[in-house]
Order: C-alpha cells, then structure tokens, then sequence
C-alpha cells in the first residue's frame, strides 16, 4: 500500500501517471461527467492547521469521486488533548478508506502512516507540501512548458521550497533557488535532491541571488515570508527578506513568456507586488483550482494501488 508522504517517494513515471489521472478526470468533470471513482468511500481529514485550499479541495474532490470527506480539527478530537498518533491512527484508519493530514511535523505523519491501515495523504507539513506541487506541475503542462520548464523561486527555504526540490529533482527539469541567507532549504533534503538530479539530469542552482535565479526562468515562483507557526518572527522576516519581492524589475529579468505561480495565501507588496500578482492572477487561480484536480488524481492513484496489492 502507497502512501503520499513526499515526492521523494515517487518516480518520475508514478508521478506523471498521477498527473494524467488528474488531467484525464478534470477534463470530465469540466464535461459534468462524475464518474464513481471511489464509491462510498470515507475520507478522514486531520487539519491543525488553517486552510483554505487544502480543505475545500479535499472535501469536494472526495465527494464528486462518489465518497465523502470528514473534517477533523485536532483541537475538536483527542488528538488534541494527546490521545497518542499511533491510537488515533489505527482507529480513524479502521472506519475510513484515506486519510489526508496537515500538521506541523512530518516526522508524527510518518508515524501516524506507519500505523495506518489505509493510504495517508500528506497535506502540509514544515518539511512537505507535496499535494501543491502537483498542482502547480499540472498547471505548468497546461502553459506548454512540459520541455521548457526553468523553474527559479524566490524566498523562504520551507516546506514548498523543498517540495520544489523534489519535483524538479524527480522530473529533471531546472530548479533555481533563491532565499536570504539564514533561510537556505534544509541540507539533508537538498542532498537528497541533488543525488536525485543526477539521476533525472535536473540541475539544481541554489542562490542569496533572486536576480542570477530569475534570469531566463520561464516560471517565477514564491510563498509567504512567514508560515504558519512563524508569527513570533514577523518582524525580523520582514526586514530579513527586504529585495526579495518578485515585482517588475525581478520579472522583466524572467522570460519574456514566464509564468508566475503562487501557492496562496499570497502576501501582497511582501513576497509579491500587487502588479505581478494581479497580471498573473489568471494563472495562480487556475493553480489554485488545480488542487481540486490533483488530489483526485492521487485519491484515485492510491485507491488503485490499494486494490492491486
Ligand atoms: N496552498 C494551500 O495549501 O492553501 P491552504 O493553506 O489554504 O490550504
Ligand atoms: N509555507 C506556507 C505554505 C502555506 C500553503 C506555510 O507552511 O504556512
């Protein structure tokens, strides 16, 4: 039985099979043909953290593959009051068919896997945000860049930033990464990227530079300065981050055709300025929307990977 823990699990073959899935199933739901994918089957959604995308997307996309979502804050179940993973896990996997989870730790997901009777679909952690990638990889193919994608990002080492490793490092495309000194992506997980990239023929370029990473990218990439569980440190980002906004100047360095992605929730004037944001904002919500079409790709992926073991 798979899981969707991180990329760093999949192949560039398994991953892109999904992303036909997910293509193939948004195409017929665009025709309103809602096939039962995954009849009557429970999703369980454990979120200890906010969300927007994540939980709408989830809860529709379950629903309109012919199942159900159920929404489990951690302050509302005994999670919350320290009912251990490994209990939590083997009771919600004993009544429902998936489990998606966010928290903040992508050590206690792999824990709460290993104990799962069913396919546990990461949704966020400080390490990961595998289900967005595939979003934003989707979105990438629907701009034509499937031979053509030189991927620069700009901003914070975090958990979208070493999803961008992976991606890049499992498909082979070229990644450029551009963060502030004292925020560089985790050294374990680049490593891990770079022994995959030699693999795939992906090169890697890691950067203090937004300019040397933008130059000729034909998609421009950021998140938020200030994630969640960041708040306490607000301030010293703001100021940690000065010259690293992707407004005109960085974007006319870019490709001339170069597309902006961003996972939202986006932070105005910030990591973005309200003109790139704006002009590219048929895009990102198009990315956006993506999330719903991914996960049922995965959702279905899984489902089938189940059933063949
Ligand atoms: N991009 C993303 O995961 O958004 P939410 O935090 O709203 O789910
Ligand atoms: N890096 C951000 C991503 C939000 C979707 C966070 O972890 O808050």
């Amino acid at each position: 039985m798979k899981h969707f823990l991180t990329l760093k699990d999949y192949s560039k073959e398994e991953i892109l099979e999904i992303i036909d899935l997910a293509i193939q199933i948004k195409k017929e739901t665009k025709e309103k043909v809602f096939k039962n994918y995954l009849p009557k089957q429970t999703l369980g959604m454990i979120f200890e953290k906010s969300s927007t995308r994540t939980r709408v997307s989830f809860e529709t996309g379950i629903y309109q593959l012919g199942g159900t979502g159920l929404f489990l804050s951690s302050n509302d179940i005994q999670l919350g009051r320290g009912e251990p993973i490994k209990d939590t896990s083997r009771v919600i996997s004993s009544m429902t068919d998936m489990i998606m989870i966010r928290n903040d730790s992508q050590d206690e997901l792999e824990e709460f896997a290993s104990y799962s009777k069913v396919p546990i679909i990461n949704g966020l952690t400080d390490k990961y945000h595998p289900v967005q990638l595939m979003a934003d990889y989707m979105t990438i193919l629907e701009h034509g860049l499937r031979d053509n994608t030189i991927a620069a990002y700009v901003g914070d080492g975090n958990n979208m930033t070493h999803s961008w490793l992976m991606l890049a490092s499992k498909l082979g495309f070229d990644l450029r990464v551009a963060t502030p000194k004292g925020y560089e992506v985790d050294k374990t997980i680049l490593d891990e990227a770079l022994e995959f990239a030699k693999i795939s023929g992906a090169k890697i370029t890691i950067t203090n530079d937004p300019k040397e990473a933008v130059k000729n990218a034909t998609v421009v990439t950021t998140d938020t300065w200030v994630s969640m569980g960041q708040e306490d440190e607000k301030e010293k980002r703001l100021k940690d981050f000065e010259g690293f906004i992707v407004d005109k100047n960085l974007m006319n360095l870019a490709d001339n055709k170069a597309i902006f992605l961003h996972c939202l929730p986006a932070y105005r004037n910030y990591e973005v300025s309200e003109e790139i944001f704006e002009q590219n904002s048929e895009t990102i919500f198009s990315e956006a929307e993506n999330r719903l079409h991914a996960q049922k790709g995965i959702m279905v992926y899984l489902d089938r990977n189940r059933n063949n073991d």
